[in-house]
């Protein structure tokens, strides 16, 4: 099934305040690159050319600015605003319209994942239902928790839970059949305001449609929310990318080895490279790929 992919980039960045005066969480920089990168390589790992960013009204123009229409990429990017932070299940009622009956993966915009993503592809794999995905953490009373079997059918979702019934965190990479816009509307905000997402995987969960894949210790999943964490964060990739050959999140890289853009197209994203280094290293992708 071909799914389109939503981040989510809008929030109230309440926790890096004031760095978020400036730009909106997910346009800060993660190391080298604006945070939003990270996800959107996700999804584009996924295969999914077709995004829609979600973002408030004063930091649309800036993702407007750093993507366009996304065709430079071989993509085609939209954008909607959320008005306020309403929950991060109103992302489906803001996105009907661009789903329009399509299936779709949808992952927040300060959420980073580094490792092999056969993990991702297995999910979009699924025809029917909803995948979400477990990740093994210190401290689950932090996160919303998933119990599984081991066919891994979500047994039990749990937000912060005082006594968690698993280790397992839940990230913010969601996958969802085409029924999510109509289970989206069904929902009622909670005691917060918020349309929650939790809610609408239970929706899932209560016909047995809710699968949950748990990740291994090779992935890192990191999260981006907090002064420290966003430093750390940063220090994560400078390490990787300053030792491997490779970058981490280098949206044209995927672009090429996805086959989104043809060699000349991608020519072209060597030109407006203005970063000598970046410039540098796309045309060592490029000789990479032609040479197989
Ligand atoms: P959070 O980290 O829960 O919230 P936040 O980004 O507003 O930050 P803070 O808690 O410091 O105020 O949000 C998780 C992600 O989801 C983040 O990328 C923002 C996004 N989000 C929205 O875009 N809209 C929403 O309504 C909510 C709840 C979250």
């Amino acid at each position: 099934m071909k799914r389109k992919g939503i981040i989510l980039a809008g929030g109230s960045g309440t926790r890096l305040w004031p760095l978020t005066d400036i730009a909106c969480k997910q346009l800060l920089p993660v190391y080298d690159k604006p945070m939003i990168y990270y996800p959107l390589s996700t999804l584009m790992l996924g295969g999914i050319e077709e995004i829609l960013i979600i973002s408030t009204e004063k930091d649309i123009p800036s993702f407007r600015n750093l993507f366009g229409d996304g065709s430079h990429l071989g993509m085609s990017f939209e954008y909607a605003v959320q008005k306020e932070p309403k929950g991060i299940a109103e992302a489906l009622l803001i996105g009907e319209s661009f789903l329009n009956g399509a299936g779709c993966s949808l992952i927040l915009g300060d959420n980073l994942f580094y490792g092999r993503l056969d993990f991702y592809r297995l999910g979009l794999e699924q025809e029917k239902g909803a995948t979400i995905y477990g990740y093994p953490v210190k401290n689950p009373r932090d996160f919303g928790v998933v119990e599984f079997d081991s066919d891994f059918r979500v047994l039990a979702i749990e937000e912060k839970p005082a006594q968690p019934k698993s280790q397992y965190a839940i990230p913010g990479l969601y996958i969802y059949d085409e029924e999510v816009c109509a289970r989206a509307r069904s929902l009622s905000p909670s005691a917060r305001g918020e349309l929650e997402i939790t809610d609408l995987n239970r929706s899932y969960l209560a016909d047995d449609l809710l699968k949950c894949i748990p990740l291994g210790r090779g992935i890192a999943w990191l999260d981006t929310g907090t002064p420290a964490s966003l430093l750390e964060a940063s220090h994560y990739i400078a390490t990787i990318e300053n030792q491997q050959k490779y970058k981490i999140a280098c949206i044209e890289e995927i672009a090429l080895n996805q086959g989104f853009v043809t060699e000349s197209e991608y020519g072209k994203l060597i030109e407006s490279a203005r970063n000598p280094d970046y410039r540098a290293y796309l045309e060592m992708v490029l000789a990479d790929f032609l040479l197989g």
